[in-house]
C-alpha cells in the first residue's frame, strides 16, 4: 500500500516520523518531534540501511513489504546501533530470518549484547566493500559519532552518504523527505540543539571523521534524523565542522537561577550592560523555565555566556549546578565567562562559578558581582560593568587553536 519516496535510482525513504514522543531519549523536549530514516536499496541483491525505534515497528515493516512485493531482505547495514535506529533488528529477522546483518566488530558484538543475535553476521572492517550487484556499498568507520561502534555507508554509484546519526536533526518530515523539497527553515536550530544535546561531547570524533570523509564526493548525505541533504550539502556540513570546533558566533548567553526575583534582576541588569556595550545577540534564559537542551543549544552557538545564580544551601542553586555539569561533560570550549551571585546570609555561589570557570579554562570577567539580599545601587552598577566586560572580552576575543579540536 506504501508508496515510498525514491530518493535515487533503487533507494527508498522507508523511515518513519515520531510524533507521539515528548521526549528524546527520555530528556530532550520534541516540539517538531523526530524521524528516524531508514533507507532500502532494491538491487539484485537487496539492503537496508539501520532500523527504526521499535514502537514504528509496524509501519516500518509494511513500508519495507510495500516496496520488496515479495522479494527477500538480503542485508541489513547498521550504521548505529543506539535504539532509535537498532530497535527493530528482531523484527526484521522474524519477517526476514535469512537476512545478513552487516556492520564492524563493535557493532556485532552490540547486536548480540542488546537483541542476544549471533547468527547470520558479517562483519566488515574500514575501507570494505559489498556489492549488491550494480550497487557498491562502502563503509568508513567513524567511532564516537556517536557511539564506539559508528560507521557510514557510502553509496559509491550515487555518491550517497549513509551518515548514521551525523548531520541529523530533530524534526519530523512533513510529507518530503528531500531537503530542496521542503522549506528547512525550522531544521537549522534543531540541528545545533541535536548536536549540542546528543554528540556534543564527541567534537574530536566528528573532527577526525570529517577529515576521513573528505577525499569522498558525497552528492547526498542521508543521515538516520531529518531530511536527506542534497542542495545544502555545505552548509550542513560547514555546520558540523563549526560546531565540533567549539566555533561560536557574537553573542551573549546570560543564564541566571532565581527564587523571589533578586538574581533575576540581576541578571536583566547584567543584559543591559552588555547590550550598552553593542552587542545585539543577547538570549536570557531562565534556568527553571527554558529546558536545558536549548540553554546548551545556545552556549554551543554564541560566544559569551554570564552565569547567576543564588547561594542555595551553602551550593549553587540545584538547577544552575545542573546546568554546569552538562557544560562540563561536553568539554565546551573557546567561551567568555561572567558570574553574578546573590545570596541572604553566606556567600557560596560565586565561589562555585568562578571554580567551574576556571575548570573550562574559559577567559573570564574580572568583574564578579555578589549581592547580599535585594540589589543595591553599587552592585547595580556593578551588574551593568559585568555585562559590558563579558561584551568587550567576547568581541575582541581570538579563538585559541589549542582549545580548538
Ligand atoms: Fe539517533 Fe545515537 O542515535
Amino acid at each position: 500500500m506504501f508508496k515510498n519516496q525514491q530518493i535515487a535510482k533503487d533507494i527508498f525513504y522507508v523511515g518513519v516520523n515520531d510524533r507521539q514522543k515528548h521526549k528524546f531519549e527520555n530528556m530532550l523536549p520534541l516540539p517538531y518531534g523526530v524521524s528516524y530514516n531508514s533507507y532500502l536499496i532494491t538491487d539484485k541483491k537487496t539492503a537496508l540501511i539501520d532500523t527504526v525505534d521499535i514502537a514504528q515497528g509496524d509501519v516500518f515493516i509494511d513500508k519495507i513489504q510495500s516496496q520488496l512485493q515479495g522479494r527477500t531482505l538480503d542485508y541489513l547495514i547498521i550504521n548505529h546501533m543506539e535504539p532509535d535506529h537498532s530497535g527493530s533488528i528482531r523484527l526484521i529477522r522474524q519477517y526476514y530470518p535469512e537476512i545478513i546483518i552487516v556492520g564492524n566488530n563493535k557493532t556485532l558484538d552490540m547486536v548480540n549484547g542488546f537483541y542476544g543475535v549471533e547468527s547470520n553476521m558479517k562483519e566488515i572492517k574500514d575501507g570494505e566493500i559489498l556489492s549488491l550487484g550494480e550497487h557498491k556499498l562502502q563503509f568508513h568507520l567513524t567511532p564516537m559519532v556517536h557511539w564506539p561502534e559508528t560507521m557510514m555507508t557510502y553509496e559509491m554509484n550515487n555518491k550517497i552518504l549513509f551518515s548514521g546519526d551525523a548531520f541529523g536533526c530533530f524534526g519530523n518530515l512533513d510529507g518530503a523527505v528531500i531537503d530542496k523539497d521542503m522549506d528547512i527553515t525550522k531544521y537549522w536550530e534543531e540541528m545545533i540543539r541535536y548536536y549540542a544535546n546528543i554528540v556534543g561531547k564527541y567534537g574530536s570524533a566528528v573532527q577526525k571523521a570529517l577529515k576521513k570523509l573528505t577525499p569522498l564526493d558525497i552528492e547526498m548525505i542521508c543521515s538516520t534524523h531529518g531530511p536527506v541533504w542534497k542542495e545544502y550539502i555545505t552548509d550542513v556540513v560547514d555546520m558540523y565542522d563549526k560546531l565540533s570546533r567549539y566555533g561560536t558566533e557574537d553573542g551573549v548567553v546570560i543564564v541566571y537561577g532565581s527564587m523571589y526575583g533578586n538574581t533575576e534582576l540581576m541578571a536583566e541588569t547584567v543584559a543591559q550592560g552588555v547590550a550598552e556595550a553593542g552587542v545585539k545577540n543577547i538570549i536570557i534564559h531562565n534556568v527553571s523555565k527554558t529546558d536545558s537542551s536549548y540553554i546548551l543549544k545556545d552556549i554551543f552557538k554564541y560566544r559569551g555566556l554570564i552565569v547567576g545564580s543564588p547561594t542555595y544551601s551553602n551550593e549553587l542553586y540545584p538547577e544552575v549546578e545542573s546546568l554546569l555539569r552538562k557544560i562540563e561533560i561536553r568539554g565546551v570550549k573557546n567561551h567568555v565567562f561572567g558570574c553574578f551571585g546573590s545570596f541572604t546570609w553566606a556567600s557560596a555561589a560565586v565561589k562555585r562559578l568562578s571554580t567551574f570557570s576556571e575548570t573550562m579554562k574559559w577567559k573570564s570577567a574580572e568583574i564578579i558581582v555578589d549581592e547580599k539580599q535585594g540589589l543595591k545601587a553599587d552592585n547595580y552598577q556593578g551588574c551593568l560593568e559585568l555585562g559590558r566586560q563579558v561584551a568587550d572580552l567576547m568581541v575582541n576575543f581570538v579563538e585559541d587553536p589549542a582549545h580548538c579540536v
